[in-house]
C-alpha cells in the first residue's frame, strides 16, 4: 500500500512549456487513469490537457473546455478508447453527477481528464494523478503531481 503518494513539481515560463510538459505527463498515463486537475481560471488546466491529448496521440485541436456539455471525447488512435475531457466548474453536485454521467464506465473506455476535479471526492480514485496548478506569474505556472496509485 502506497501510503505516501510520491510528489513532483514543474515550473512553466511558456503556455508552450506547459504543453509540454502535458505530453510528458501523457507518457505515465495509460488507461483507466485519471488526471484530476485543479487551480483557478486561466491557470492552464485546458492546456495542459491540450499537450496530454497530443502526447496520447489524439487531435489536440479538438480541446476545449466543456463548459456548455458534460464532457467532451476525444479519440485515441487504433484503439476503441477515448479521452474524457471533464469540467466540474458548472456541476451543483459533482460527485452524484459523475456517477450518473458514468465516470465507472468512462475509466473503463480510456482516460479520465477532469478540470476543477477538487470539487468532487471520487476524483481520486487511483489509478490517478492530482494536478494543482498555481498561477506564480504573469507566465508563469507551477504544477504539483501527486501520482496516487
Ligand atoms: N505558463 C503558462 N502555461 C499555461 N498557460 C499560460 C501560461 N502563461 C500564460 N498562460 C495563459 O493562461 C491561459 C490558460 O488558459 P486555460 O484555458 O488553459 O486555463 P484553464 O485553467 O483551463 O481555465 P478555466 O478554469 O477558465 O477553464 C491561456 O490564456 C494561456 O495563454
Ligand atoms: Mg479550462
Amino acid at each position: 500500500m502506497n501510503l505516501e503518494p510520491k510528489t513532483e513539481i514543474f515550473e512553466t515560463e511558456t503556455p508552450d512549456q506547459t504543453h509540454q510538459l502535458g505530453i510528458q505527463i501523457a507518457s505515465k498515463l495509460s488507461p483507466g487513469y485519471c488526471v484530476s486537475m485543479s487551480g483557478g481560471l486561466g491557470a492552464g488546466k485546458t492546456a495542459l490537457t491540450r499537450g496530454i491529448a497530443e502526447g496520447l496521440g489524439a487531435d489536440s485541436r479538438l480541446v476545449s473546455s466543456p463548459t456548455y456539455v458534460l464532457v467532451n471525447e476525444y479519440p485515441l488512435p487504433d484503439s476503441e478508447l477515448f479521452i474524457f475531457h471533464l469540467d466540474l466548474f458548472r456541476m451543483n453536485e459533482p460527485t452524484t453527477e459523475l456517477q450518473d454521467i458514468g465516470l465507472d464506465e468512462m475509466r473503463n473506455e480510456g482516460i479520465v481528464i477532469t478540470e476543477w476535479a477538487d470539487m468532487a471526492s471520487n476524483m481520486l480514485v487511483p489509478p490517478c494523478i492530482k494536478i494543482a496548478i498555481d498561477i506564480t506569474g504573469m507566465v508563469s505556472r507551477k504544477f504539483t503531481l501527486q501520482f496516487i496509485d
